[in-house]
């Protein structure tokens, strides 16, 4: 079976599985096809956003202490990327990393070939002495050919609340995958969105453009154009909560009214209620004993913390014990 076919089949059983539960559910990680990605580049930019800009301003703000935090005792190491995307963020640190003649090697991964490719040839371009050893793939089975690879150092980062989007638990086994991956003394710089006012938080994912409704719909978009289902993308509406006492924001798809799609691809129709709500996505908000008690469950020590001029947002460097 060729990889789109399965990638396809793998789409067709989640959506199935998602549309047969009560409540229905659709997972996040499909809202990034081709669209689905501009709509994201597009979200950083929202003045609601503003996680973005906060792990930004920690990156210009704090990228000396970020560099000393780093190296530690040793005097080089390989940075590597979970998630690549267009690196505007990491620019910062790897321009600042360069200037500082400190003689590292940058791996960002992704499982898309041709995303690598792009940072490759703009990183060349922007910072040409760079040394850029990209590894298309599976974060896990890519972090272990590095590995394998050779003893330095370690530092992966994985930014931009991306864990938010794991419920509790499956985060957990994540980053304690992640930490048996690396070695004793290897880092891992992660981001997290902090708890903060409900209301700002709640705009985030709720901009007035309707910019996150689109990413959110999108979804059912891509849907109808892959499975062949003929969602009425008219009849669903975005709709995201945040409880304030877990830190769990959660995007729905509303169904506006009784109806009923097919989706050809299963062979199978589907019926939503008038009102009924399809869960789509988490992102979860924390607290700093949040982050505690993940990073010891996951088996590692944290470092430093980096947090933004407003305490929104956190970098936190841990240690693998
Ligand atoms: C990718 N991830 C961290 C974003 C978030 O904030 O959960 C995805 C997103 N969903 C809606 N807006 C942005």
């Amino acid at each position: 079976m060729s990889n789109t076919t399965e990638a396809l089949n793998a789409f067709a059983i989640d959506i199935e599985e998602g549309l047969s539960q009560s409540p229905k559910t659709l997972p996040s990680r499909y809202f990034y096809n081709d669209v689905g990605d501009e709509l994201f580049q597009e979200i950083m930019d929202l003045d609601e956003y503003y996680l973005t800009r906060a792990e930004f301003e920690i990156f210009v703000r704090q990228k000396v202490e970020i560099l000393k935090a780093f190296l530690g005792e040793e005097e080089t190491f390989r940075l590597v990327e979970l998630g690549a995307g267009d690196g505007t963020k990491t620019k910062v640190l790897l321009a600042h990393f360069m200037n500082e003649q400190v003689p590292f090697t940058y791996s960002p991964i992704d499982i898309s070939g041709s995303v690598l490719e792009l940072l490759k040839a703009t990183l060349k371009e922007e910072i040409p002495s760079l040394k850029v050893e990209p590894v298309e793939g599976e974060y896990f089975k890519a972090l272990e050919e590095l590995g394998e690879s050779d003893d330095t150092k370690e530092v992966v980062l994985f930014l931009g609340s991306n864990i938010g989007n794991f419920d509790r638990e499956s985060g957990v086994s994540f980053l304690r995958h992640l930490a048996n991956t690396l070695s004793k003394g290897d880092m891992l710089l992660i981001g997290f969105d902090l708890m903060k006012d409900p209301k700002k938080i709640l705009a985030a994912y709720n901009d007035k453009e309707g910019v996150t409704k689109a990413f959110n719909i999108n979804l059912l978009s891509r849907i109808n154009d892959e499975l062949g289902a003929n969602f009425v993308v008219e009849n669903f509406d975005h709709f995201p909560t945040y409880d304030p006492l877990t830190g769990e924001t959660k995007s729905h798809i509303i169904s506006t009214k009784k109806q009923e799609v097919h989706i050809e691809a299963l062979d199978k129709t589907f019926c939503f209620d008038a009102w009924e709500a399809i869960h789509t996505e988490v992102s979860q908000k924390y607290s700093q004993a949040m982050i505690e008690g993940f990073a010891e469950k996951a088996g590692f020590r944290i470092i430093k913390n980096f947090t933004d001029s407003n305490n929104y947002f956190v970098d936190s460097l841990w240690e693998k014990v």
